[in-house]
C-alpha cells in the first residue's frame, strides 16, 4: 500500500481578518489553546499521515510568512509536535515547507504541490478548517485510488450555510449536488445551492490532478478555485464524498468564526476532560 501523503494550504492574505493580519499570518492566530494552523495539522496526524507540506505565502506587503511557519513547527520533533498538539504523538512527523509567491487561489497551491507528492496519492486540507471525524480509515482505503478524488461534505442548516454580501444572499461555502455515492457538480458559493451539503477543506487527490489544476481559468475573484477542480472529477463521475459528522468549522470566514470556533473547542475540551 502507498503512503498518502499531507498538504496544509496556509498561503492567502488574510482579508477578512483585518487588522488583526496586518501583523500576523491568519493561520498562526490562536483559536482558544491552541494556533490556528495545529487544528488541520492534528486531522493529519490523526489520520496516521507523517509527511507534511505546508504551503505558506507572502502578506500584502511582501514579507514572506514561511519564517514564522518554521519557527512554530520545526522539522520532525515529536516532542515539540506533541506539545503543539496536547499529546503524546505516536509517529515521527517530517514538515516541508512551500512558498505561494501570491494568493492566486487554493488550486494554485494545490498545483504547486507537484514536486513534494510525485506519484503518491494525497490529502490536502485548508488551514483554517477543523474537522473533529477521524478519516484514517478513508485516507487507508484511498491510498491505492487512481485517477480520481474524494472530498469530504457537511450538512448545512440554512442559518449556518448562507450569508449576505452587498444585499446578496448567497452560500458561504462551496455546495455539492450529490447522485448516489458520487457527486454530479460543484457550484463555489452559489446563490441557490443544489443540496444542503457544504465543501469543507479536506480534499483527497491522486497525482493526475495537477494535469487537471494546469488546465483551470480564473474565476470572477482572480483565484484558481478548488471547486473548478473538484468539478471536473464531478463531471467524469470519478468524484467520491464523505459526509462529516463530527465537529466541522470553517475558522477564516470572519471575526465572529474565530470567536464561535474557540467557543466550540473549548466545549469540546470540557466534554472530554476525565
Ligand atoms: O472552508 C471551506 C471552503 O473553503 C469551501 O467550501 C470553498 O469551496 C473553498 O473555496 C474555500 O472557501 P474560502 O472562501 O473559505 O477560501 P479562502 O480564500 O478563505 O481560503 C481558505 C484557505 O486556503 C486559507 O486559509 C489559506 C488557503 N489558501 C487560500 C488562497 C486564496 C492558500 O493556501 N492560497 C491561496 O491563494
Amino acid at each position: 500500500m502507498k503512503d498518502v501523503v499531507g498538504v496544509v494550504l496556509a498561503g492567502g492574505y488574510g482579508t477578512r481578518l483585518l487588522p488583526l493580519t496586518l501583523t500576523t499570518n491568519k493561520h498562526l492566530l490562536p483559536v482558544y489553546n491552541k494556533h490556528m494552523i495545529l487544528y488541520p495539522i492534528d486531522t493529519l496526524v490523526r489520520a496516521g499521515i507523517t509527511e507534511i507540506l505546508v504551503i505558506t505565502g507572502r502578506d500584502k506587503r511582501g514579507a514572506s510568512m514561511a519564517g514564522q511557519f518554521i519557527d512554530l513547527l520545526g522539522g520532525d520533533d515529536k516532542d515539540r509536535l506533541g506539545e503543539l498538539l496536547g499529546r503524546k504523538i505516536e509517529n515521527k512527523v517530517n514538515f516541508h515547507y512551500k512558498l505561494q509567491e501570491q494568493a492566486g487561489g487554493i488550486a494554485q497551491a494545490i498545483g504547486m504541490t507537484e514536486r513534494f507528492v510525485g506519484n503518491a496519492n494525497f490529502f490536502a486540507i485548508l488551514g483554517d478548517n477543523i474537522a473533529q471525524d477521524d478519516v484514517s480509515q478513508k485516507v487507508k482505503e484511498f491510498a491505492n485510488a487512481e485517477s480520481e478524488a474524494h472530498i469530504f461534505l457537511k450538512h448545512m442548516p440554512d442559518e449556518k450555510m448562507f450569508e449576505v454580501v452587498k444585499g446578496e444572499r448567497r452560500a458561504k461555502y462551496g455546495v455539492a449536488e450529490l447522485a448516489g455515492d458520487k457527486i454530479k457538480g460543484i457550484e463555489e458559493k452559489p446563490f441557490r445551492p443544489k443540496s444542503s451539503y457544504a465543501v469543507t477543506g479536506l480534499y483527497m487527490y491522486t497525482s493526475d490532478v495537477f494535469g487537471v489544476a494546469k488546465t483551470l481559468k480564473p474565476s470572477w475573484r482572480g483565484e484558481l478555485e478548488v471547486s473548478d477542480l473538484n468539478d471536473y472529477y464531478a463531471q467524469k463521475g470519478r468524484l467520491g464524498y464523505t459526509i462529516l459528522n463530527d465537529l466541522w468549522l470553517d475558522l477564516g470566514v470572519d471575526h465572529d468564526s474565530m470567536l464561535d470556533g474557540a467557543l466550540e473547542v473549548r466545549k469540546m475540551l470540557q466534554s472530554t476532560r476525565p
